[in-house]
């Protein structure tokens, strides 16, 4: 596999050249005292710090609580010790970082907070999409110091209106280059490798198309059930929350057309291309989506109530806890391949990959027996594995065949995904962040399917925790 490409200045593990200054970063995090920003945002910011030394971090932490500066500085130093964070690194951090009380809605409050932020500071929502954009509003007509990058947590949007009038609301505080919608998906070394994978192997890149794959299915199954998120969960579902953002940009880096260089621009403009042909399967949410709900049952060795039971949930929104579409991408490259994208929670089997199913050689020479296998590439999201699936004639008898797979741990990243997304934000290279168009795009694709299930027109199918999922796919 290739390493995730650098950001233009120098490579994420470099160290500063010896005399060479450091990059100082003022990074404000909007929602600080939130769940994001000590489970995700700090940790990965500590991974970060940990592999390089280029940057010099002012770290502003603010939200609408009462915050003592020991009480902040105590979450900081718990968050980046989570991630292992090198002492002098997070000592760095902590010496220098602050607390704001902050009501971000209030233009009175975040208007002036913002104007005197120092050139290129980095203003990251960790905020309810809702919240972020009352914040985006009250910072309409603010003289917003120069260079400032906008970073905003998923979801971006309730649908593709909705998204569109948040680019708007967007792009009249800061160019696109400096808007950062984060997608974590899109920080994992192996989905961004899938680039790496697929344009850099002799024996991949001229297979990579209708005339060899048969199917592709990009799966997030969890363990994890709803873990006190209903506020947010149960508002959203499976489909927005998985399907909607990471797994359509997983798909569109799979299927992409070849790109000539690693430039933000030529990669996003394919990945939007990509994502403008994709439909569902049918056309038809109702043949080409399916949604399921958790019941109480065991997931190891946890008990797990029905999601209906758990605290916070709405019954009456009949959210589902997974969900699965059936797209076709219409290009030449993809005509008659099935793409099926699925995530779910409190599933017994996890699984996290993408999975590419080649289709049979043409002709099996007569003679020998048992079947031959399909070639299935496996490229597994976490924990990073890749294995690839033979048919082989080996050991036994010689005209018996059999399935050999390959198969490679690629073992974790220094960098946690939310370092590498960090990572780029500094450097200013919207790589890996959403373009507003490919948001967009994510929403035309899904909104027919939310559509349908609102209206009730596909089941909402059933499933025991800690099963394998509805029966008909189990
Ligand atoms: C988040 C979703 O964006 O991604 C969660 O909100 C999900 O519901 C998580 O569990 C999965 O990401 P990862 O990196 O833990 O596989």
């Amino acid at each position: 596999m290739t390493q995730t490409p650098s950001p233009p200045s120098a490579g994420p593990t470099d160290a500063p050249a010896p005399g060479a200054s450091e990059t100082e970063v003022t990074l404000v995090i909007l929602g600080a005292s939130g769940d994001l920003t000590h489970r995700l945002l700090l940790p990965g910011l500590g991974t970060l710090l940990n592999t390089t030394g280029r940057y010099r971090i002012t770290l502003i932490g603010a939200a609408v609580d009462e915050l003592s500066a020991e009480a902040w500085a105590e979450r900081v130093r718990s968050a980046l010790a989570s991630a292992g964070t090198k002492q002098a690194r997070a000592g760095d951090v902590l010496a220098r970082t602050r607390y704001v009380r902050l009501d971000v809605t209030d233009p009175a409050a975040i208007g002036p907070f913002a104007s005197q932020l120092p050139a290129d500071s980095v203003l990251y929502f960790a905020l309810p999409p809702a919240i972020t954009l009352r914040a985006c509003e009250a910072l309409v007509g603010v003289p917003l110091p120069a260079g400032l990058k906008l970073a905003l947590e998923k979801p971006f949007g309730t649908s593709r209106a909705t998204a569109q009038a948040a680019n708007e609301l967007l792009v009249r505080l800061v160019p696109e280059r400096q808007i950062f919608r984060v997608d974590h998906f899109l920080g994992k070394a192996t989905v961004l490798n899938l680039l790496g994978l697929r344009f850099t192997n002799r024996v991949l890149q001229p297979v990579w198309n209708a005339e060899h794959i048969e199917s592709v299915q990009i799966v997030v199954d969890e363990a994890l059930a709803l873990e006190g998120r209903a506020g947010y969960y149960d508002r959203n579902g499976a489909l927005k929350d998985m399907v909607q953002s990471h797994l359509l940009l997983v798909l569109a880096l799979c299927a992409m057309e070849e790109v000539s260089t690693l430039d933000e621009r030529e990669v996003r403009d394919l990945v939007v291309h990509t994502l403008r042909a994709t439909q569902l399967w049918t056309g038809d949410p109702v043949t080409s989506s399916r949604r399921a709900r958790y019941v109480a049952g065991r997931v190891g060795q946890r008990e797990i109530p029905s999601y209906v039971d758990e605290e916070g949930v709405d019954p009456s929104r009949s959210t589902e806890t997974l969900a699965e579409i059936d797209l076709r991408i219409e290009t030449g490259r993809w005509a008659g391949v099935k793409f099926t994208l699925r995530s779910g929670k409190a599933l017994g089997d996890e699984r996290n990959a993408i999975t590419v199913v080649f289709k049979p050689v043409p002709h099996v020479p007569t003679g020998f027996t048992g079947e031959a296998a399909r070639n299935v590439l496996s490229i597994g999201m976490k924990p990073q594995t890749i294995a690839l699936r033979l048919s082989t004639n080996g050991a036994g008898d010689k005209f018996d065949l059999e399935e050999t797979v390959l198969a490679e741990d690629l073992g974790d990243s220094e960098l946690r995904p939310y370092g590498e997304i960090l990572e780029f934000l500094f450097a200013g290279d919207p790589l890996l962040s959403v373009r507003g168009d490919i948001a967009e795009e994510c929403w035309r694709i899904v909104e027919p399917v939310l559509t349908a299930w609102a209206e009730d027109r596909v089941p909402l199918e059933e499933y025991r925790a800690g099963s394998a999922g509805p029966l008909a796919y189990a």
